[in-house]
Protein backbone atom coordinates (compact mmCIF):
# COMPACT_ATOMS: atom_id res chain seq x y z
CA UNK A 1 0.00 0.00 0.00
CA UNK A 2 2.67 2.49 0.58
CA UNK A 3 4.85 1.79 -2.48
CA UNK A 4 1.39 2.23 -4.59
CA UNK A 5 1.14 5.75 -2.81
CA UNK A 6 4.83 6.12 -2.69
CA UNK A 7 4.47 5.35 -6.91
CA UNK A 8 1.51 7.57 -7.42
CA UNK A 9 3.00 10.28 -5.53
CA UNK A 10 6.60 10.48 -7.45
CA UNK A 11 3.96 10.16 -10.74
CA UNK A 12 1.94 13.32 -9.63
CA UNK A 13 5.58 15.60 -8.91
CA UNK A 14 6.97 14.37 -12.42
CA UNK A 15 3.48 15.45 -14.06
CA UNK A 16 3.74 18.72 -12.15
CA UNK A 17 7.24 19.03 -12.89
CA UNK A 18 6.41 18.69 -17.21
CA UNK A 19 3.14 20.93 -16.72
CA UNK A 20 5.47 23.97 -14.78
CA UNK A 21 8.06 23.04 -17.99
CA UNK A 22 6.16 23.21 -20.58
CA UNK A 23 4.25 26.06 -19.17
CA UNK A 24 6.61 28.73 -19.24
CA UNK A 25 6.21 30.94 -22.28
CA UNK A 26 8.92 30.19 -24.77
CA UNK A 27 11.58 32.64 -26.54
CA UNK A 28 10.84 35.38 -29.31
CA UNK A 29 10.72 33.78 -33.09
CA UNK A 30 9.38 35.40 -36.22
CA UNK A 31 9.49 33.60 -39.50
CA UNK A 32 7.88 35.06 -42.69
CA UNK A 33 6.53 32.84 -44.74
CA UNK A 34 5.48 34.08 -48.71
CA UNK A 35 5.81 37.45 -49.74
CA UNK A 36 6.03 40.46 -47.72
CA UNK A 37 3.96 42.28 -50.23
CA UNK A 38 1.24 40.39 -50.46
CA UNK A 39 -2.18 41.61 -50.71
CA UNK A 40 -3.68 39.07 -47.90
CA UNK A 41 -1.53 38.47 -44.98
CA UNK A 42 -1.62 36.22 -41.83
CA UNK A 43 -0.35 36.31 -38.83
CA UNK A 44 0.17 32.46 -37.40
CA UNK A 45 0.70 32.73 -33.52
CA UNK A 46 2.26 29.45 -31.69
CA UNK A 47 3.88 28.79 -28.21
CA UNK A 48 7.13 26.42 -29.10
CA UNK A 49 6.78 23.60 -27.55
CA UNK A 50 10.21 22.17 -25.94
CA UNK A 51 9.23 18.71 -27.39
CA UNK A 52 8.72 17.82 -30.35
CA UNK A 53 8.04 21.30 -31.47
CA UNK A 54 4.65 19.93 -33.57
CA UNK A 55 3.23 23.45 -33.31
CA UNK A 56 6.12 25.33 -34.82
CA UNK A 57 5.57 23.05 -37.36
CA UNK A 58 2.12 22.77 -38.11
CA UNK A 59 2.05 26.29 -37.99
CA UNK A 60 4.20 27.14 -41.01
CA UNK A 61 3.24 24.40 -42.48
CA UNK A 62 -0.40 25.96 -42.77
CA UNK A 63 1.63 29.61 -43.53
CA UNK A 64 3.18 27.52 -46.35
CA UNK A 65 -0.43 26.09 -47.63
CA UNK A 66 -1.74 29.66 -47.78
CA UNK A 67 1.69 31.02 -49.72
CA UNK A 68 0.38 29.15 -52.57
CA UNK A 69 -2.43 30.43 -52.80
CA UNK A 70 -0.32 34.35 -52.77
CA UNK A 71 -0.70 35.14 -48.87
CA UNK A 72 2.17 36.30 -46.73
CA UNK A 73 2.43 35.20 -43.42
CA UNK A 74 4.24 35.83 -40.64
CA UNK A 75 5.00 32.47 -38.28
CA UNK A 76 5.45 34.16 -34.67
CA UNK A 77 5.85 32.60 -31.00
CA UNK A 78 3.42 34.26 -28.17
CA UNK A 79 6.92 36.20 -27.00
CA UNK A 80 7.25 38.25 -30.41
CA UNK A 81 3.75 38.84 -31.39
CA UNK A 82 3.56 41.78 -28.95
CA UNK A 83 5.66 43.14 -31.96
CA UNK A 84 2.60 43.08 -34.19
CA UNK A 85 0.06 44.47 -32.65
CA UNK A 86 -0.49 47.55 -34.80
CA UNK A 87 0.17 45.94 -37.80
CA UNK A 88 -3.77 44.77 -39.75
CA UNK A 89 -3.88 40.93 -41.05
CA UNK A 90 -6.86 39.56 -43.06
CA UNK A 91 -6.40 36.14 -40.92
CA UNK A 92 -5.37 35.66 -37.49
CA UNK A 93 -4.13 32.05 -36.48
CA UNK A 94 -3.55 30.74 -32.79
CA UNK A 95 -2.28 27.14 -32.90
CA UNK A 96 -2.33 26.09 -28.90
CA UNK A 97 -1.02 22.64 -27.61
CA UNK A 98 -2.62 21.15 -25.23
CA UNK A 99 -1.85 20.29 -21.66
CA UNK A 100 -4.08 18.97 -19.12
CA UNK A 101 -6.83 18.94 -21.82
CA UNK A 102 -6.44 22.65 -21.90
CA UNK A 103 -4.89 24.70 -24.43
CA UNK A 104 -1.51 26.01 -23.53
CA UNK A 105 -1.19 29.01 -20.92
CA UNK A 106 0.82 31.02 -23.29
CA UNK A 107 -1.64 31.15 -26.05
CA UNK A 108 -5.01 31.39 -23.38
CA UNK A 109 -3.17 34.09 -21.59
CA UNK A 110 -2.38 35.75 -25.35
CA UNK A 111 -5.99 35.79 -26.32
CA UNK A 112 -7.50 37.12 -23.27
CA UNK A 113 -4.75 40.27 -23.57
CA UNK A 114 -5.14 41.63 -26.96
CA UNK A 115 -7.81 44.15 -27.94
CA UNK A 116 -7.82 44.10 -31.74
CA UNK A 117 -9.74 40.77 -32.24
CA UNK A 118 -13.26 42.37 -32.92
CA UNK A 119 -14.88 41.16 -36.38
CA UNK A 120 -11.68 39.69 -37.24
CA UNK A 121 -10.66 36.41 -39.17
CA UNK A 122 -9.60 34.08 -36.82
CA UNK A 123 -8.59 30.33 -37.38
CA UNK A 124 -7.89 27.67 -34.24
CA UNK A 125 -5.56 24.92 -34.53
CA UNK A 126 -5.82 22.41 -31.64
CA UNK A 127 -2.74 20.29 -30.99
CA UNK A 128 -2.07 17.07 -28.36
CA UNK A 129 -1.24 13.52 -28.53
CA UNK A 130 -4.44 12.84 -28.69
CA UNK A 131 -6.83 13.65 -26.35
CA UNK A 132 -8.42 17.54 -27.33
CA UNK A 133 -11.52 17.89 -27.35
CA UNK A 134 -12.21 19.83 -24.43
CA UNK A 135 -9.02 22.19 -25.19
CA UNK A 136 -10.62 22.50 -28.74
CA UNK A 137 -13.44 23.69 -27.26
CA UNK A 138 -11.98 26.08 -24.65
CA UNK A 139 -9.71 27.95 -27.38
CA UNK A 140 -13.21 27.93 -29.72
CA UNK A 141 -14.72 29.79 -26.51
CA UNK A 142 -11.77 32.22 -25.97
CA UNK A 143 -11.90 33.54 -29.74
CA UNK A 144 -15.70 34.01 -29.64
CA UNK A 145 -15.20 35.96 -26.11
CA UNK A 146 -13.45 38.09 -28.46
CA UNK A 147 -16.18 39.04 -30.78
CA UNK A 148 -13.61 36.90 -33.77
CA UNK A 149 -15.25 35.29 -36.35
CA UNK A 150 -14.02 31.93 -35.86
CA UNK A 151 -14.02 30.71 -39.41
CA UNK A 152 -12.64 27.33 -38.46
CA UNK A 153 -11.57 25.08 -36.50
CA UNK A 154 -8.85 21.86 -36.33
CA UNK A 155 -7.28 19.43 -34.38
CA UNK A 156 -4.01 17.65 -34.69
CA UNK A 157 -2.86 15.07 -33.32
CA UNK A 158 1.10 13.76 -31.91
CA UNK A 159 -0.04 10.04 -31.45
CA UNK A 160 -3.28 9.40 -31.72
CA UNK A 161 -4.03 8.37 -35.68
CA UNK A 162 -4.58 11.64 -37.83
CA UNK A 163 -6.17 9.63 -41.02
CA UNK A 164 -8.63 6.34 -40.80
CA UNK A 165 -6.94 4.92 -43.92
CA UNK A 166 -3.70 2.46 -42.77
CA UNK A 167 -0.56 3.86 -43.55
CA UNK A 168 3.26 3.71 -42.77
CA UNK A 169 4.16 6.91 -42.89
CA UNK A 170 4.73 9.13 -39.28
CA UNK A 171 1.79 10.35 -37.86
CA UNK A 172 3.25 14.11 -36.84
CA UNK A 173 4.26 14.39 -40.84
CA UNK A 174 0.41 13.34 -41.75
CA UNK A 175 -0.21 16.10 -39.47
CA UNK A 176 2.23 18.79 -40.99
CA UNK A 177 0.33 17.97 -44.41
CA UNK A 178 -2.74 18.34 -43.50
CA UNK A 179 -2.32 22.02 -41.73
CA UNK A 180 -0.78 22.76 -45.35
CA UNK A 181 -4.18 21.62 -47.07
CA UNK A 182 -6.11 23.60 -44.17
CA UNK A 183 -4.02 26.65 -45.08
CA UNK A 184 -5.18 26.31 -49.03
CA UNK A 185 -8.54 25.79 -47.80
CA UNK A 186 -8.79 28.97 -45.87
CA UNK A 187 -7.62 30.82 -47.98
CA UNK A 188 -9.62 29.64 -50.84
CA UNK A 189 -12.20 30.25 -48.48
CA UNK A 190 -11.60 33.57 -47.44
CA UNK A 191 -11.20 34.49 -51.66
CA UNK A 192 -14.82 33.33 -52.36
C1 LIG B 1 2.30 17.78 -18.93
C2 LIG B 1 1.68 17.38 -20.22
C3 LIG B 1 0.29 17.28 -20.30
C4 LIG B 1 -0.32 16.90 -21.52
N1 LIG B 1 -1.68 16.82 -21.58
C5 LIG B 1 -2.26 16.44 -22.74
C6 LIG B 1 -3.70 16.34 -22.85
O1 LIG B 1 -4.45 16.58 -21.92
N2 LIG B 1 -4.21 15.96 -24.05
C7 LIG B 1 -3.44 15.67 -25.14
O2 LIG B 1 -3.97 15.33 -26.20
N3 LIG B 1 -2.08 15.78 -25.07
C8 LIG B 1 -1.49 16.15 -23.90
N4 LIG B 1 -0.13 16.26 -23.83
C9 LIG B 1 0.66 16.03 -25.04
C10 LIG B 1 1.03 17.36 -25.68
O3 LIG B 1 -0.07 18.13 -26.03
C11 LIG B 1 1.82 17.04 -26.94
O4 LIG B 1 3.04 16.57 -26.53
C12 LIG B 1 1.99 18.25 -27.75
O5 LIG B 1 0.79 18.77 -28.22
C13 LIG B 1 2.77 17.98 -28.96
O6 LIG B 1 3.66 18.90 -28.89
P1 LIG B 1 5.08 18.77 -29.13
O7 LIG B 1 5.16 19.77 -30.04
O8 LIG B 1 6.19 18.98 -28.50
O9 LIG B 1 5.45 17.55 -28.66
C14 LIG B 1 0.49 16.62 -22.65
C15 LIG B 1 1.89 16.73 -22.55
C16 LIG B 1 2.49 17.10 -21.36
C17 LIG B 1 3.97 17.20 -21.32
Amino acid sequence: MVNILVILGLTLIVWIVLTVIVDKKGPEKIAVVGSANSDKKALIVYDPDPIYNLDEKVSKSFAEGLSEKGWGSKVVTVAAAENFEKEFFDLYVFCANTYNWAPDKAIRDHIKNIDYLQRKNVVAITLGSGSTKRSQRLLEELIKQKEAVLIDSRVFWLMKPNTESKTKRSNSKIAVEMANNFGKEVAERIRN
